[in-house]
């Protein structure tokens, strides 16, 4: 039995413990209720009564030393892993990481722009919902029921309910500020729009606008060229000319189309203007009586001018942005292009 007993003695000394799951195979082999050193205990009891205290004291040493091994390498073992899963320590010498910088959209900026120029004059900015019903985006509009911009060429109806609609433009927005309010109305809304065209480099289904509205007592045209020309000034700088084309819009009458002088070649012919020197930004007219008594507002009392804008349009006037299918493809190398508009 002392035989034995030496030889485990040796194995336990030898044995090479790496991770979690040997340690746990020693310690049922070895330390265990059940291990070799434990059944040697149980046999001990058969020995012959003389050798018993000799090979007691082996069994007692083996034990000891079993037991110190397995203790000793659970903390190492422990002591190890804490290491590992200890972050690394901070080398403060290390250059900082470089702050990457986004910058505003082309588009976000030109309304900002414009916002800016029409708050200075006293106009408030509203907003109102992209998923309009008919009556705001077309009726109370005093579009009739058969105008071919209700077609579905033009407008995207949701679902199969002919009476809601992605809004065409932001006049619908006007309609609910002066339904829901009392004139006088000063405001604008910038917003994004939809219409069904097939998306090029010149036309998108989703675009954006800011229309406008002006509508107090003796509000007349005059008031209407003024405030846009102030407009361009601001926005274009102060050599712009701008003019006014007869035109056509149901919530208008009279209605103008508004032309700048062209930005690119200051009015002598290129491209871009079609070589006539004038490119157009947006529709404009007095609101038309009809809108006015739709919105519960006394035609007689008062009166007032709209306009609205394409802000896809001004900021290809101003930074000459061929194709515009470049603004809502967020290519960070076409973004970072574009500095603050002064
Ligand atoms: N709502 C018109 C459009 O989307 C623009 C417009 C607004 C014209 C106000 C006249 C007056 O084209």
């Amino acid at each position: 039995m002392l035989e034995k007993i030496r030889a485990i003695h040796q194995q336990v000394e030898s044995i090479q413990i790496e991770n979690g799951d040997q340690l746990e195979q020693f310690r049922s082999a070895y330390v265990g209720r059940k291990g070799v050193i434990a059944d040697l205990f149980e046999s001990l009891k058969t020995a012959p009564p003389e050798d018993r205290r000799a090979i007691g004291a082996e069994l007692n040493n083996l034990k000891n030393l079993a037991q110190n091994k397995f203790t000793e390498t659970r903390d190492r073992l422990e002591t190890q892993q804490a290491q590992a899963t200890q972050p690394a320590p901070v080398d403060l010498t290390l250059p900082g990481y470089p702050n990457e910088m986004g910058s505003m959209h082309p588009l976000s900026m030109v309304r900002a722009r414009i916002v800016e120029i029409f708050e200075r004059i006293g106009f408030n900015v509203a907003d109102g919902p992209e998923i309009e019903d008919d009556w705001h985006n077309f009726t109370s509009l005093n579009f009739p029921p058969n105008h071919p911009a209700r077609e579905m060429q033009d407008t995207f109806f949701i679902g199969k309910n002919p009476d809601m609609v992605l809004r065409t433009h932001t006049s619908s927005v006007q309609v609910r500020l002066m339904e829901n309010g009392k004139p006088p109305f000063r405001a604008i809304m910038p917003g994004r729009v939809y219409r069904n065209e097939a998306i090029s480099v010149r036309a998108h289904c989703v675009f954006h606008q800011v229309e406008g509205i002006y509508i107090d007592r003796n509000v007349s045209f005059m008031d209407l060229k003024q405030t846009l020309y102030h407009f361009s000034r601001e926005m274009f700088g102060k050599d712009i000319r701008i003019r006014f084309r007869p035109s056509f819009f149901p919530f208008t009458e009279p209605s103008a189309e508004i032309d700048i002088s062209c930005l690119i070649c200051k009015g002598s012919g290129c491209n871009i203007c079609k070589h006539s020197g004038w490119v157009e930004i947006g529709g404009s007219g007095m609101v038309d009586p009809n809108v006015l008594t739709n919105c519960g507002i006394d035609p007689e009392e008062f009166t007032g001018f709209a306009f609205g804008m394409g802000i896809e349009r001004i900021t290809n006037l101003l930074y000459q942005v061929r194709d515009l299918r470049l603004f809502t493809e967020n290519d960070v190398r076409f973004l970072r292009q574009f500095g603050p508009v002064s």
